[in-house]
């Protein structure tokens, strides 16, 4: 989002109050944010809220000076997306009808930059073919619509109408401003830990928080792919607009894996899938009543040695990671060759800003050929995007390859 242009525009309902957050969130991203406001939209928040929070002038009326003279046709065309945030059953129905009749309103009949309208309202009146027809016609002229959240509204009733949730609108934003260089491409991440149970009350596990395997599936749905996220328990939301797969062990994730994998142009393993298992997990909860315990473990499935050498029934890419305390390299290499990836991505989890937890990773990826890449310390949404970039490319060479180019 740094330094995109995004015009949010508030129109009349309780709604209005979650543009809040949006702004600020756009605002964090690095978004150069500017907000308009329909009279009724400022019955509800004031337009200092907005003000203090995007740091820029509200505009409310086309006639009052809160701007410039032509600023209802240059806000429209010189920004790189147009939030209507809540859009309410009226102002869907005027935009369906060319309406321009305040600075919102003509606004987004002069706009060349795409509009992502966010609905809001009570359920019956979404539900209302009038406002179903208006809906229709927007998105046939190719504005996005986002679907409203269902559960209890404002008005007390409940239903489909609740504004969708301001950090799902950031990630439809980020789809429409994002290149869509994945468009077309069907790809599968796993992530997080696998647990394996001890008994009804235990289990072994690792320290995978789920960043890095989300920060992937996130970057790729922003960047056009289809994204289907196979994933051990985790703290974290599945990313928004993201096929999501919720797993507990590793035979439960090589189940999943497996099933999805003939729709799959790519596989990404970021899961940290435990090795082994209890051999048996416990009916009941075990009691503390001898000094000493011994739990015989079994080793798991290797989901990704199996898809690796299983390769002749699909032309789709591996990509692993390596999580290493010592001998990254070889380790690393070892398992690429073992496991017969495309690529793999080596991370040392012994340093304090890279690997398990954290926000950051550094990492060197390895490719099939022996090259390496060696990346400085980066986030992890960063990493994410540097190896789906990566990954792309050998996408589109193994294409070319296919074809004989
Ligand atoms: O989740 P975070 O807190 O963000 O941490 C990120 C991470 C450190 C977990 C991630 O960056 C990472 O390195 N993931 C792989 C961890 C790991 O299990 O590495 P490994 O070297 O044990 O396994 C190598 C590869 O084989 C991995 O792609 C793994 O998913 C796969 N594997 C391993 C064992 C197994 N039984 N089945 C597998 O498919």
């Amino acid at each position: 989002m740094k330094g995109k242009k995004i015009i949010v525009g508030v129109s009349g309902g309780i709604a209005a109050y979650k543009a809040a957050e949006l702004v600020r969130l756009l605002v964090k991203a690095d978004a150069r944010t500017f907000v308009t406001m329909t009279s009724n939209g400022a019955r509800f928040v004031t337009p200092l809220t907005f003000e203090a929070l995007s740091g820029n002038r509200v505009i409310r009326d086309m006639w009052d000076n809160e701007g410039t003279s032509i600023d209802h046709i240059s806000w429209g065309q010189e920004s790189d997306l147009i939030i209507i945030a809540p859009a309410t059953a009226n102002f869907i129905a005027k935009m369906a009808h060319g309406i321009g009749d305040d600075f919102l309103s003509t606004m987004v009949l002069a706009a060349t930059a795409g509009i992502l309208v966010c609905p809001s309202m009570n359920s019956q009146m979404f539900k209302n073919p009038a406002v179903q027809d208006n809906l229709r016609v927007l998105k046939a002229r190719g504005i996005t619509v986002m679907e409203p959240g269902e559960g209890q509204l404002a008005c007390h009733t409940e239903g489909p109408g609740r504004l969708p949730e301001p950090g799902d609108i950031m990630e439809q934003a980020f789809i429409l401003i994002s290149p869509q260089d994945l468009s077309g491409l069907k790809i599968l991440v796993t992530a997080g830990p696998t647990v394996e149970p001890i008994d009804p009350v235990r289990y072994i596990t690792n320290r995978s928080s789920g960043k890095m395997g989300y920060a992937l599936a996130r970057a790729a749905r922003r960047r056009g792919a289809s994204v289907t996220l196979v994933s051990g328990p985790t703290n974290l939301k599945p990313p928004y607009g993201v096929e999501f797969c919720g797993v507990k062990t590793a035979e439960d994730m090589k189940q999943a894996v497996f099933k999805n994998r003939p729709k799959c142009n790519i596989i990404i393993k970021a899961a940290a899938v435990s090795d082994y298992r209890p051999r048996d997990s416990a009916a009941h909860k075990i009691k503390k009543d001898e000094d000493s315990l011994s739990l015989e473990l079994v080793k798991n499935p290797d989901i990704l040695a199996e898809l690796g050498s299983a390769r002749k029934e699909s032309d789709c890419l591996l990509v692993g990671f390596a999580a290493e305390t010592k001998d990254l390299m070889a380790n690393a290499k070892k398992k690429l060759r073992g496991k017969n990836l495309d690529m793999i991505v080596a991370n040392d989890v012994s340093r304090e800003d890279s690997g398990f937890e954290t926000d950051t990773n550094i990492v060197k990826i390895i490719y099939s050929d022996g090259q390496v890449e060696d990346l400085a310390l980066m986030t992890k949404d960063a990493v994410a995007d540097l190896v789906l970039d990566r990954i792309n490319a050998m996408w589109e060479g193994s294409l070319e390859h296919r074809s004989g180019n």
